[in-house]
């Protein structure tokens, strides 16, 4: 068995913990002190996100946004689905994580960030999604294993009510948010109700031709 190698770590913004970039041949993990975020080997239900999501929406100058990057699986298959005019912003937190994607993982989906159509940020995406309203046609949330803060404690206030209230605010009319999770909630889905989305949840394996775990996607959709 090859022995996992740690390539760097860094601090996690308004947080005590870190995050560190692992490798085993040609597997990487990106994990938190006692938790992995996401394993190149397993991206069926990431890719899933995108794809599920970004094929209930017209599909002309669509305005997608994406949080966080990881090694950048679902922002491959949201380029995959799009079209010439659609334009793809995603915020990451870690800055590292950025600088990662440059240097070691771009390759692992195709090298989603040298798409021209694609614009990085480096911030909260709850400060991205609050800065304007009926602004994005797809919000994709993928930035913890659920739909509770793991990264920073702070990510709670995306899915509180009152943060589920901006995102409905910054969805365009028929836009949908996309919630991904390695479990489901009926609590949970019924406070996407109270806010005013229309529900569906699909549950999707890890690995695509694998019988393996099956993770989450919450499917939200503005009326
Ligand atoms: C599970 S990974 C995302 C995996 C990604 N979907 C992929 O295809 O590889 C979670 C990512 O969200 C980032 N993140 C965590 N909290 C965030 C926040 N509040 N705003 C933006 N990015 C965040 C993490 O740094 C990490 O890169």
């Amino acid at each position: 068995m090859i022995p996992w190698e740690e390539i760097d770590r860094a601090k996690i913004p308004g947080h005590k913990g870190e995050v560190t970039l692992r490798r085993r041949g040609s597997e990487f993990s990106i994990r938190t002190l006692d938790t992995e975020l996401m394993n190149s080997r397993l991206h069926g239900s990431e890719d899933a996100l995108a794809e599920l999501t970004c094929n209930r929406v017209e599909k002309s100058n669509l305005k997608i946004l994406i949080g966080g990057l990881g090694m950048g699986y679902t922002l491959a298959a949201a380029i995959k689905q799009s079209e010439p005019d659609t334009l793809i912003t995603v915020s990451e937190l870690i800055p590292a994580v950025a600088k990662w994607n440059r240097e070691h993982l771009g390759h692992l989906a195709g090298m989603p960030l040298d798409n021209p159509r694609v614009t990085l940020r480096v911030e909260d995406i709850a400060k991205t999604i609050g800065k304007k309203k009926s602004a994005w046609d797809v919000i994709l949330l993928d930035v913890d294993n659920g739909h509770e803060g793991l990264t920073q404690k702070t990510n709670d206030r995306l899915y509180n009510k009152a943060g589920l209230k901006k995102s409905f605010s910054a969805l365009c009319p028929k836009g949908i948010l996309g919630i991904w999770s390695s479990n489901d909630d009926e609590a949970f889905t019924r406070r996407l109700k109270q806010v005013g989305f229309q529900v569906q949840t699909k549950s999707i394996r890890a690995r695509k031709s694998k019988k393996n775990s099956r993770h989450t996607i919450w499917l939200a959709e503005k009326p």
